[in-house]
Order: C-alpha cells, then sequence, then structure tokens
C-alpha cells in the first residue's frame, strides 16, 4: 500500500470532525515523518508493520481516542509538549491566559501556575520569561512525571511540586498566580463527549457548580500573594460572573473577565492588595 493508499484508506475509516487531518497525523506518526513528508512521497510503499500500526491506531481512533494521546504529544504555544492520558491535552483557548499573564508578571517576578498538567502553561511562561521564577504544583503524581519530561526535553527551568493547591506550598509568595483548574460541573453531559472522555476526570470536574477548585484556590490564594500580586484563572464560558463575584467578595480589586477569540468569557483575574 501507498502513501497515498493509506491516507485514503484511513480517511474513510475515521469520523468526526478532522478525518483528513487525523489521517495524515496518524500516517506521519508511523512513519516518523511531516505531514508535509506525505504529499512529497506519496507514491512510497509502508511496509507491513507500518501499516499494521496504522490500522491499530485508526482503530483507537474510531473508537475516540483522542490523537494527541495516541501520538504522545501536543503543541501549545509553539512548544511541542509530551501528553499522555494522565494530563489533560493542552488546549489552544489556554494561550489566551498565558498573553495575560505575561502582561502582568514583573522583572524577576515569582509565578506559580496551579495544576500544572503536562507543564503548559509554566513552561510557556519560562520559556518567554527566563528572567521570572516559575514554580507549579499539581496533585497528580503521574500528570508531574510528564511535566518533569517537558521541563527537561524543552531544557526550561519551573520549579514542580506535588501538592493539593497551596498544602505543600509553606509561606511562599508569588507576583501572579495562574490556573486552568477543574471547573466543569460533575454532572455536565459534556463530560461524556469527545475526547473530553479519555481525559482524567480529576482534571476536569469540580463539584456539582464547576467552582468548587476556584473557590478554594480564591480562599488560600491571599496568603500567597505579594501585595499588588494578581491571581488569574482560565475558566467555563458561563462562569465569568461567578468567578468575577468571588474574587471581588474574597478583597480582590481590578477584577475583570477577558474574551476568547470566540467572544466567550474565558479568563477571569484580579488584583491583591496595593503595591506597596
Ligand atoms: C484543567 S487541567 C489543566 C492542565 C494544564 N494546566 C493545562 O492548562 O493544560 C487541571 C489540572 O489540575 C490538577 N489538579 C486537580 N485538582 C488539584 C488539586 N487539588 N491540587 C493540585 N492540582 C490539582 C489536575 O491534576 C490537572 O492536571
Amino acid at each position: 500500500m501507498t502513501i497515498f493508499e493509506a491516507l485514503q484508506h484511513a480517511m474513510a475509516r475515521l469520523p468526526g470532525e478532522s478525518p483528513k487531518l487525523d489521517a495524515e497525523v496518524l500516517l506521519g506518526f508511523v512513519l516518523g515523518q511531516s505531514r508535509t513528508y506525505l504529499y512529497t512521497w506519496p507514491e512510497r510503499e509502508l511496509t507491513a508493520s507500518q501499516q499494521s500500526q496504522l490500522n491499530e491506531l485508526v482503530m483507537q481512533r474510531a473508537q475516540g481516542v483522542p490523537v494527541a494521546y495516541l501520538v504522545g504529544k501536543r503543541e501549545f504555544w509553539s512548544l511541542p509538549l509530551q501528553v499522555n492520558e494522565h494530563t489533560l491535552i493542552p488546549r489552544p483557548e489556554t494561550e489566551l491566559l498565558v498573553e495575560q499573564a505575561l502582561e502582568r508578571l514583573p522583572q524577576a517576578g515569582r509565578v506559580l501556575d496551579l495544576g500544572t498538567g503536562t507543564g503548559a502553561i509554566a513552561l510557556a511562561l519560562a520559556s518567554e520569561r527566563p528572567d521570572a521564577e516559575v514554580w507549579a504544583v499539581d496533585a497528580s503524581q503521574e500528570a508531574l512525571q510528564v511535566a518533569r519530561a517537558n521541563t527537561d526535553q524543552l531544557e526550561l527551568s519551573v520549579r514542580l511540586i506535588h501538592s493539593d493547591w497551596f498544602a505543600e506550598l509553606g509561606g511562599q509568595q508569588f507576583h501572579l498566580i495562574v490556573s486552568n483548574p477543574p471547573y466543569i460541573a460533575e454532572a455536565d453531559p459534556h463530560l461524556e463527549q469527545g475526547d473530553v472522555r479519555f481525559e482524567p476526570l480529576s482534571a476536569l470536574a469540580s463539584g456539582a457548580d464547576g467552582l468548587a477548585d476556584i473557590r478554594r484556590i480564591i480562599g488560600q490564594a491571599p496568603g500567597h500573594l505579594h501585595p499588588g500580586g494578581w491571581l488569574l484563572f482560565e475558566h467555563g464560558y458561563d462562569q465569568g460572573n461567578a468567578v468575577r463575584e468571588l474574587l471581588r467578595g474574597a478583597g480582590f480589586s481590578a477584577v475583570e473577565t477577558v474574551q476568547d477569540y470566540g467572544g466567550r468569557d474565558r479568563v477571569t483575574l484580579g488584583q491583591w492588595g496595593t503595591h506597596g
């Protein structure tokens, strides 16, 4: 079977919104080649073992397994990141949180990423700001292993800590705390759909209204923020109002919600105390 035929064959068996892209990524992965290669050498023959590996991957994808888990990687902020079934697959929307954090991080500032997963946010910040001191925590040891592998691979500096939010951070204080925490309501039917079905529930669901972790973090963050420091969250499109109220209620000022490129509420932030 040639590369051209393998692509056609895979596409025909793949469901979902992007069968062409999925087929290209999976075949590229099997051949260890870029997508461009597939169209430069369409007449090249696959070996029997490449064909059977592709068949196996296409079958798993047809059962819904996310492409990122099948190939073990996903790009975020132009950084190639390892992912596995213990980590959330980093989403492009989360780049908005990185942009907002970069705007507020002072020179040589200390920043904490709560619930780092693959390390996506912490590594994006470390890559942009080598002057910053970047810390990241996660409650999942397996996710931390992935974050550590990504940190080493990218040769960036992030201090990784196994912790239930701030529990293991002692009296550490930061200029900026950033988090894409679990924020989906436990009974939300989206948890049973698409790629999300295969992602760890502990990375996604947060109490009856999806706000349990955001509440806990807001309750504890003031003890870990320098005066004038910022707390920034990613959250669901319908949670902006609730998160603003929670931040104001806890005494944060300059509270605002930023929308993503689709015009949906996505990031809410606030400032603790005053510069001093
Ligand atoms: C939505 S995922 C975000 C992952 C990554 N920051 C990203 O944006 O791709 C939430 C992360 O929070 C972690 N987490 C959940 N509960 C936690 C807790 N109590 N303390 C620390 N981390 C927690 C999960 O293991 C998961 O990695």
